[in-house]
C-alpha cells in the first residue's frame, strides 16, 4: 500500500515527484570504477526489494546515470521496476548524460542507448551530469530541447552547474520555450556550499529545483560511524579519506550528530530521517533529495523522513550547529 506524501511539481511540466527520490548509483556497484566507491555488487533480489521498499514508502522517482557503470545502473533499475510489475506511467526516471570529452551532438547520438538500457521506461528528466562538455551550455541545451521536441525525453536538468552556467542553461532553454527543471548538486548538513556561491538563491529566484546528491554524506549523517568508528574500515579508501571523507566528517560533526540524535529520539524517528527531513523542508519546496541505499532497511528507514514535521526551533538548532562545519572540505 503506497502511503500519501506531498508532491512537488517540476517547473514547466506536469510531473509531480515525492520530496525524496531514490538514487541508484549503488546499482552499478562492484564493477569498473564504481567498485572504488561501492565495492560490492548488490544482489538482484536485494535491488528488487530496495525498489519495492522505495515505492511502498511513497517514493515515485529514481535517479540514475549513463556514467553509473555505462548503463548498468539504468539496466538494473529497469529490471527491478519490471520485477515489481511497475508500469512506465507509475514512476518517473531522472537520467544523466556524461559530457566529459564530448560535444553536444553526442547527446543525440547516445540517447537511443539510454532508452534501450531503461527498457521501456521514459526519461522524465534528462540531466547534464557535469559542466565539462566540449560544447557551450547553449549548444547542450539546444540538443536537449531537440530531444524534448522529438519525444525522447520529457524535461531537462543540469548537475554540478555553477550559478553562472545554471543561468546560461535557464536562458537557453527559455529561448526554446522550456524550463530548466533542476540543478543536481552536493548538498547536505555537512556540505552547504550552494548557500554561499549563489546557486541556491538563484534557483529559488528562477524556480529551479535543487536535487541534493549525497544527502547523507554517504552514510555519515546516519550516525553509524559516530557510534562505531570501527565500521570505517569497511569503506573503500576513496569514501573513507577522499570523497566524501567520511572519517574526517564524522570526527568534526560530533556535536551536530548528538543534537540530531536528541531530536530524533523526541520524534521517535532515526537520525538519518531528521537529516533528510531538514534538507527537504528548510528551504520550502526548493530542495529534493535522492538518498542511495545498498540495503533494504536503508530505504525503509529513509522514506520515513517524509512523514513528520520538525519544529522551527529544531530546524534552527540543526542549522546553527551545521553552519560552522561547512568550512571543511
Ligand atoms: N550528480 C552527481 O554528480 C552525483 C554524485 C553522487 C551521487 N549522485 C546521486 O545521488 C545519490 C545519492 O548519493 P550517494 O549515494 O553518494 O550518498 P548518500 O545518499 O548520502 O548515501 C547513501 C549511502 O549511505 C548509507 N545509508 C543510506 N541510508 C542509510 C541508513 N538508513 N542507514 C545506514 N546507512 C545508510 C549507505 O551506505 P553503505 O552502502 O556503505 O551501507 C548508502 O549506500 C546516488 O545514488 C546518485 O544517484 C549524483
Amino acid at each position: 500500500m503506497q502511503k500519501k506524501v506531498k508532491k512537488i511539481k517540476l517547473p514547466g511540466t506536469d510531473i509531480e515527484v515525492s520530496p525524496l527520490g531514490l538514487g541508484v548509483w549503488q546499482f552499478a556497484g562492484g564493477h569498473g570504477f564504481n567498485k572504488y566507491i561501492w565495492s560490492k555488487e548488490i544482489p538482484e533480489e536485494t535491488r528488487n526489494d530496495i525498489v519495492k521498499a522505495a515505492l511502498d514508502g511513497g517514493i515515485n522517482w529514481f535517479d540514475t546515470a549513463e556514467a553509473y557503470g555505462g548503463g548498468r545502473s539504468e539496466r538494473n533499475l529497469a529490471s527491478a521496476l519490471k520485477a515489481n510489475e511497475v508500469k512506465d506511467e507509475e514512476v518517473y526516471i531522472a537520467d544523466k548524460w556524461m559530457p566529459m570529452m564530448r560535444f553536444a551532438g553526442n547527446l543525440k547520438k547516445t540517447i537511443q542507448k539510454r532508452l534501450e538500457a531503461l527498457d521501456g521506461y521514459t526519461i522524465d528528466l534528462h540531466q547534464i551530469h557535469q559542466p565539462y562538455s566540449l560544447s557551450t551550455t547553449r549548444a547542450q541545451m539546444n540538443a536537449m530541447a531537440d530531444l524534448v521536441e522529438e519525444g525522447k525525453i520529457r524535461s531537462v536538468g543540469v548537475s554540478n552547474f555553477s550559478k553562472k552556467k545554471m543561468i546560461k542553461a535557464y536562458d537557453a532553454l527559455k529561448d526554446r520555450g522550456l524550463s530548466l527543471v533542476s540543478n543536481q548538486v552536493h548538498y547536505s548538513l555537512l556540505t552547504r556550499t550552494i548557500e554561499k556561491n549563489g546557486v541556491l538563491d538563484t534557483a529559488k529566484e528562477l524556480g529551479i529545483r535543487i536535487i541534493s546528491w549525497s544527502p547523507l554524506e554517504q552514510g555519515t549523517l546516519t550516525g553509524k560511524y559516530h557510534k562505531d568508528p570501527s565500521l570505517l574500515k569497511n569503506l573503500t579508501f576513496i569514501r573513507r579519506r577522499i570523497m566524501p571523507n567520511i572519517k574526517k566528517k564524522t570526527k568534526k560533526s560530533m556535536a551536530l550528530m548528538e543534537a540530531i540524535e536528541e531530536i530524533a529520539k523526541a520524534h521517535e524517528v532515526t537520525p538519518s530521517q531528521v537529516a533528510l527531513n531538514w534538507l527537504i523542508n528548510f528551504h520550502g519546496d526548493t530542495v529534493l533529495a535522492i538518498p542511495g541505499a545498498s540495503k533494504v532497511h536503508h530505504v525503509e528507514s529513509n522514506v520515513g523522513a517524509m512523514y513528520f514535521e520538525l519544529s522551527k526551533d529544531e530546524m534552527d538548532r540543526i542549522d546553527e550547529l551545521s553552519r560552522p562545519l561547512n568550512k571543511m572540505k
